[in-house]
């Protein structure tokens, strides 16, 4: 058991040893959330408190189902320093994918990775005049692109000349059936045939101070939506089928998209699904990682969708308190994550 504060955690040894005494005591069906907010009462939120057997046992589990492909760890669904240090150091997890650009800077500067890819494109003028002056985050950090106007952005801010920075191309993977009638999916990026996708990768390549390092394309609709709501099966089956045809519609478009670009330019990496999609994503020949990471079990549960026997309680003793979750401000296509600190009470647990 480990007690962390979401900047600069572990906290407090001392204090997380007596807690982890305090909670051996309490007998596994009595720990629940009213529990943890007893042992944890005179500690300052936001915190958690994470059975770190638990994470490591589903981080091993992940990486089992990604066969063999790295994993790309969420950081905006951990938010936790200490965590990401822990999961990053276990083989078969690679690089962050982070929610804004200020804290892919932050981890950049804290030497928490040296592989960040910002799943959001950036608004963030000040972010993005530091980044284009710090040669060390220019080379570690990608920004995500989906339009000539975040280029013109960059432009701006960076200055006439600015040097190169690395940027990643979002397709959007949603599934738009019956001649695109019906839309399925979050509607990402304004790039969703390969035709677009091509187009703006040439406008990419054609433009100085901007290396294409990446492409992108998270399929919300069957990596964010669980596939087995308690006691509704025909919802389940209708939500399983809808997955597989999407899946099997995203494989040939992200394929095709793939192929046309990689024979433009070399793409390091190309970014696919999450945690709930991660067996289709890594079936996908096109996708080199799909980004996850071992707390989201616990949403995933939360969410209905069945995990496999043998993966534990994913983060049974995760609580986050007074930690909101992050809003997308939109303003046309340019789009930026923020988070925002309100007092609220969020809670991550996965039930049995
Ligand atoms: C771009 C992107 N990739 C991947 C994920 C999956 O994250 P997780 O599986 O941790 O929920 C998300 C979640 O919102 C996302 O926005």
């Amino acid at each position: 058991m480990v007690v962390s504060y979401c900047a600069k955690m572990p906290a407090a040894p001392a204090r997380a040893a007596r807690l982890a005494r305090d909670l051996a005591a309490v007998p596994a069906h009595a720990l629940d959330r009213a529990a943890l907010d007893r042992a944890t009462a005179d500690l300052d939120p936001p915190l958690a408190a994470v059975d770190l057997a638990a994470f490591d046992h589903n981080a091993g589990d992940l990486v089992h189902r990604a066969a063999g492909r790295p994993i790309r760890v969420a950081s905006k669904s951990v938010r936790c320093r200490f965590l990401l240090d822990r999961v990053l150091s276990r083989p078969g997890f690679s690089g962050l994918l982070c929610y804004s650009l200020r804290e892919a800077l932050w981890l950049c500067a804290t030497g928490t990775c040296r592989d960040l890819v910002v799943g959001y494109p950036s608004v963030d003028r000040g972010a993005l005049a530091e980044l284009a002056a710090d040669p060390v985050a220019r080379e570690a950090i990608t920004v995500m692109v989906d339009c000539a106007g975040h280029l013109d952005l960059i432009d701006e801010v960076a200055g006439p000349g600015h040097p190169d920075l690395r940027v990643c191309l979002d397709l959007d993977a949603s599934w738009r059936p019956l001649a695109r009638a019906v839309h399925i999916g979050a509607r990402r990026s304004p790039l969703h045939t390969p035709e677009q996708a091509v187009a703006f990768a040439q406008a990419i390549l054609a433009r100085p101070g901007f290396r294409l390092a990446g492409l992108m394309a998270y399929e919300a609709q069957i990596a964010g939506v669980g596939d087995a709501p308690p006691g509704r099966p025909l919802r389940a089956a209708a939500l399983r089928w809808i997955q597989r045809l999407s899946a099997a519609e995203l494989r040939e478009r992200r394929g095709e998209a793939v192929r046309r670009i990689r024979a433009l330019a070399p793409l390091e990496f190309v970014n696919g699904g999450g945690t709930g999609s991660l067996e289709t994503t890594a079936a996908d020949p096109s996708v080199t990682e799909p980004p996850l990471l071992p707390a989201s079990r616990a949403a995933v549960r939360a969410a209905g969708r069945a995990p496999p026997e043998r993966s534990r309680p994913a983060c049974r003793h995760l609580v986050l308190r007074r930690l909101r979750g992050l809003r997308a401000r939109r303003s046309g296509s340019l789009t930026d994550a923020v988070p925002a600190a309100r007092a609220e009470v969020l809670r991550y647990r996965g039930r049995r």
